[in-house]
């Protein structure tokens, strides 16, 4: 079609691998963050993660073709997530998303689903 997505006009793949890839440099080093994911390796998170990105922007489905319907909240439930794991989470991308330099109005986008999507991912309120 003649109308790019999101995905395509915020510089497709490599903005995201971009994102994602600080986004995780930064929870490689979060005391709160770290201990939450289970394999010693977060490569094979930061590949999820940025596949499910690409392809809720827009972008291709590859995401859905390995993982099936991402079920987001039920994938999180093993892990306590509560305002201060969604804080230090957002903290963490707002690093990665401000050194991207998207434009304002597309940092501004991204930024409100992120806020959004972190919400609604909090399991425990203590
Ligand atoms: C997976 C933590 C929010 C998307 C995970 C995992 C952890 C985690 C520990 C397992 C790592 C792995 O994949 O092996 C958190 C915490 C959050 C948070 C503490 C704080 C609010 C979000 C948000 C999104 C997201 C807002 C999307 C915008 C994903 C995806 C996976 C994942 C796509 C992989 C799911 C799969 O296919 O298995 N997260 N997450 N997470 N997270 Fe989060």
């Amino acid at each position: 079609t003649s109308v790019e997505s999101f995905y395509e006009q915020v510089g497709g793949e490599a903005t995201f691998r971009f994102i994602v890839a600080r986004f995780y440099e930064e929870v490689a080093k979060d005391e709160l963050l770290r201990p939450l994911y289970p394999e010693e390796d977060l490569g094979p998170a930061e590949e999820r993660l940025r596949l499910f990105l690409m392809q809720y922007w827009g972008g291709p489905t590859t995401y859905s073709e390995r993982r099936g319907h991402p079920r987001l909240r039920m994938r999180h439930a093993p892990f306590k997530i509560g305002p201060a794991e969604r804080d230090a989470w957002l903290r963490c991308m707002e690093v990665a998303v401000d050194e991207a330099r998207l434009k304002p109005e597309h940092r501004d986008q991204l930024w409100r689903y992120l806020e959004m999507a972190a919400n609604s991912m909090i399991n425990s309120w203590f």
